[in-house]
Formats: structure tokens, C-alpha cells, sequence
């Protein structure tokens, strides 16, 4: 019988959960855990469950129900982010790898900045890797196409100017910014949906939504690190960004989906 999208193993979950023979859930659709996560509390409404030091005289306020399991569109949407957000941060990598060469043999000093950047894109693909893996979702399937893609991107903007190279950055991790913020918005929804309907949201949901915000949050410090660095001194600037910015949307719509 084929295994659905997004199974998970409930092997650590039998050591928390409190129900772990009953409880039909599947990996992110038992998202992923049913113990109550304290960081929901920083930008959620606030959670009646969180507050909670001890499950082991919960008030009646805090009797929460059992993760519900995810829907059909739940499980693809959730398998089709990490697949297109694997797939972005395979782009962000090659990109800054292929731009550091030429950048800094004529700027040395850029050096420390790229080398941060793509130490970041590293840590935002092994996250993605890590997650696609787990949870049995497959890669696109233009994993080779995008490979190429971003390298010349990157290489050529790096190769016509600093600020070239800047304002492709800038072009990229704005919409990189956007994208994240999209998918946690969902995410926030189906949160809500949850806790509406009165039942637990799960420690490991919570945590993909935190990981988000934090990617989301470096993506946004490389724009404007490359705003700082005359992306917008690039000429045309107008070109390079619309261009680019329009690519990557492309990109994302097809590795959503393919
Ligand atoms: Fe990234
Ligand atoms: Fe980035």
C-alpha cells in the first residue's frame, strides 16, 4: 500500500504522547506531536494551552483535544512547501557560491558578507533536507534545471558588477521574503482553525512555523545587506530586478508543482 505524503514514524511520539495507540495521526498530520509548544505565544492570539506549566493537573480551560489529522489539502500544501522551499534554498546556495570568485577577487573586502550569507543559505538547505526526508516528500523534479539556472545567475551578475550582484540579491530575497511570509500565514490559519475547534496544535507544527520566521528573518537581513552594498546603483536596476524577481516567481509557481 503506498504511504501517504508526510508520514512520520510515531516512534518519538509514543515516548510523549498520551494517547499513542489511538491516535491515528500522521507525522505532520498529527502535527507532529500533541504537547503545546511555549513559542506559539509570541505572535499567535494567545493560547489557552500554552500557558500551562503542567500537564498533570491541566484546569479545565486547557483540556485541550488531540491534534486533529491533516486534511487531503493540508498534507499537499504542506509537502509542496517544503519541496519548492528545498528547492529555493538549493538556488539561494548556488547563487552565492558561484558569485563569491569573481566578487572577491575584485572585492576582497565583500568576502565576510558572502561567506555569511551562504553560511546561512547552507543552514536553510540542510533544514529543508533534513524536513523533505523525514517526511517522505520528493524534491522537484527540476532540481538539475534550477541547479544551472542559479549558478549563471549568479556568476553573471557577479561577473558584470558588485552592483549587479547586490541588486540580485536584492531582487531574489524579496521575493524569498514574500514567499516565507505566504506560507506562514497559511500556516497561522490553520493554526487558528485548530485552536478554534478547541484542539492541540502540535510541538513539531509549531516548530516548522517558528523555522520559517527565522529563515524568513535572514532572508530579509541579506536584502538589506545588499541595499547597503549599492544593489540599487546597478544599472538598470529597474531590469535587473524586474527580470530577476519575475524568475524567481516562475520558479516557485513550477516547483510548487512539479
Ligand atoms: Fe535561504
Ligand atoms: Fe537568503
Amino acid at each position: 500500500m503506498p504511504r501517504p505524503l508526510l508520514l512520520l514514524r510515531p516512534v518519538a511520539a509514543a515516548a510523549t504522547s498520551p494517547k499513542p495507540a489511538t491516535t491515528p495521526f500522521l507525522s505532520l498530520r498529527r502535527h507532529l506531536s500533541t504537547t503545546p509548544h511555549a513559542a506559539a505565544t509570541t505572535t499567535n492570539p494567545p493560547n489557552p494551552a500554552s500557558p500551562s506549566p503542567s500537564r498533570a493537573n491541566p484546569s479545565p480551560r486547557t483540556q485541550l483535544k488531540p491534534p486533529l489529522p491533516l486534511t487531503p489539502s493540508q498534507t499537499a500544501f504542506l509537502s509542496s512547501l517544503l519541496r519548492v522551499n528545498q528547492a529555493g534554498e538549493l538556488a539561494a546556495t548556488l547563487i552565492y557560491t558561484s558569485q563569491t570568485p569573481p566578487l572577491v577577487t575584485r572585492e576582497p573586502h565583500l568576502r565576510p558578507l558572502l561567506a555569511h550569507m551562504l553560511a546561512q543559505e547552507a543552514s536553510h538547505l540542510s533544514t529543508f533536507n533534513t524536513l523533505l526526508a523525514k517526511h517522505r516528500v520528493r524534491p522537484t523534479a527540476l532540481y538539475p534545471l534550477w541547479s544551472v539556472l542559479a549558478s549563471g545567475l549568479g556568476w553573471s551578475t557577479a561577473v558584470l558588477s558588485r552592483e549587479a550582484a547586490m541588486a540580485c540579491t536584492e531582487a531574489v530575497e524579496t521575493e524569498i521574503g514574500g514567499h516565507y511570509n505566504g506560507q506562514i500565514r497559511v500556516l497561522l490559519e490553520m493554526v487558528e482553525g485548530w485552536e478554534r475547534a478547541g484542539h492541540e496544535v502540535g510541538e513539531e507544527f509549531r516548530g516548522l512555523v517558528e523555522t520559517l520566521r527565522r529563515i524568513r528573518d535572514e532572508e530579509l537581513e541579506h536584502l538589506d545587506q545588499a541595499v547597503e552594498h549599492d544593489a540599487q546603483k546597478a544599472e538598470p536596476h529597474w531590469l535587473l530586478t524586474g527580470v530577476i524577481r519575475a524568475g524567481c516567481r516562475g520558479a516557485i509557481w513550477v516547483s510548487e508543482r512539479v
